[in-house]
């Protein structure tokens, strides 16, 4: 099979004989139809994410299911789905709390494998690691049964892609992990994917204040058009100062970070009012770290949160996202600003790096 595969340098390597296996039990094969490139895959290329063994990343695709593994009741073959990284396996500790993310099972796709060490793909017999749980720059994958939600026949998969990780990621974050009520404010620092996501979650969740900042114009501009009422160039002005003049000097009630700077979380923290809320979405694989005044959290009620995508039940949330799609309150096209081949996977990372457009989607196997 055609595959881009990282190989720990600072581009991927295109094949075209990596090696996929028949799924196992409870397992399903799936031709990868569209793939999003988000920044957690680039994090493997730029700061050195993950471990010296060559990996196959992509992680926010759709497809059709191609043949399943005995056991396999919840799909059949020519279904189409979307790929969910981090498949619950629904019977663990965490999953019997109701906290599908932070699933056993889960955290092993995490390092790349299956629970038990395994790697659905090869190359000359030698294991390829299957990035979070999915593994979708490449025409096939190998993923858990519960690692593909169905979708209706006529959903068209270049879009519905994003939904795997950027949209479960930022929606979910507002959603599920905040909890973000009609009526709040919201401050969203970093708008490529993930934070033009949480700006659309606010949207839904009825916020009425959605303040904004990005160094990049294009992507502040973006984020008015999916519904932010002000947007602050953190290289003109001082953000927590303007948020605070925007709010009748009270702050916001939720901040998101979704840069992956770990400085924000800080900047996040001074812009939220007492009691208020701010909640961790990026992903700072540089592992900088950020100065806390701990006395201050406590004086003031301030609360952190961490969320990994977006806290989402896949086979819950995916649907009700697809359908607020539907209702026309959910923007999936305006998403997708760029569609390249999978073989131009590094002008897609290139583009990534230069904060480009919002999401870029590789065209993998078509459908
Ligand atoms: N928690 C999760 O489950 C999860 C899931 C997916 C992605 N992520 C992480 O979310 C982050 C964002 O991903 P993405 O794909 O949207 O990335 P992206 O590169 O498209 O967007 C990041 C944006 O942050 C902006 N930015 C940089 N410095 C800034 C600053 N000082 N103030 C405001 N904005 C700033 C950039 O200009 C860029 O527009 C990454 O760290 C990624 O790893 C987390
Ligand atoms: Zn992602
Ligand atoms: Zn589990």
């Amino acid at each position: 099979m055609r595959a881009a595969v990282h190989e720990g340098r600072d581009h991927l390597v295109l094949v075209d004989d990596l090696d996929v296996e028949e799924p196992r039990p409870g397992e399903v094969l799936v031709s990868v139809s569209h793939c999003g490139i988000c920044h957690s895959d680039l994090s493997f290329l730029d700061a050195g994410l993950g471990s010296d063994q060559p990996i196959v990343l992509g992680h926010e695709a759709a497809g059709t299911v191609e043949a399943v593994g005995p056991g396999v009741t919840t799909t059949v073959p020519g279904d189409r789905v979307l790929l969910t990284p981090l498949a619950p396996c629904g019977h663990c500790y965490w999953c019997a709390r109701g906290e599908p993310t932070a699933c056993e099972s889960a955290h092993a796709f995490l390092g790349g494998t299956r629970p038990d060490g395994s790697t659905p793909f090869s190359r000359g017999g030698d294991p390829v690691l299957r990035g979070v749980g999915v593994g979708a720059f490449c025409e096939q994958t190998v993923v858990p049964e519960s690692g593909v939600v169905r979708l209706d026949f006529d959903t068209p998969l270049d879009v519905a892609c994003v939904l795997g990780c950027a949209i479960q990621t930022g929606v979910g974050a507002v959603v599920n992990t905040a909890g973000v009520e009609a009526g709040a404010t919201v401050l969203v620092t970093g708008l490529g994917g993930i934070g033009i996501s949480v700006v659309q979650g606010a949207r839904l969740a009825g916020a009425l204040q959605v303040i904004v900042s990005d160094p990049v114009a294009e992507r502040r501009e973006a984020a008015l058009h999916f519904g932010a009422t002000l947007a602050i160039d953190p290289l003109v002005d001082d953000v927590p100062a303007r948020v605070l003049e925007a709010t009748g000097g009270v702050g916001v009630d939720y901040a998101f970070e979704a840069a992956g700077v770990a400085a924000l979380v800080s900047t996040c923290l001074d812009a939220t009012r007492r009691h208020g809320t701010t909640v961790v979405v990026g992903v700072d694989a540089t592992m900088a770290t950020t100065e806390l005044l701990p006395v201050m959290l406590a004086l003031q009620g301030k609360r952190i949160l961490g969320t990994l995508l977006g806290d989402c039940h896949p086979q819950r949330d995916i649907p009700m996202l697809v359908a607020a799609w539907r209702a026309g309150r959910l923007d999936l096209e305006g998403m997708v600003s760029h569609r390249l081949d999978l073989a131009e996977v590094n002008e897609g990372m290139d583009r990534l790096r230069q904060a480009a457009g919002i999401r870029t989607v590789l065209e993998v196997a078509g459908s």
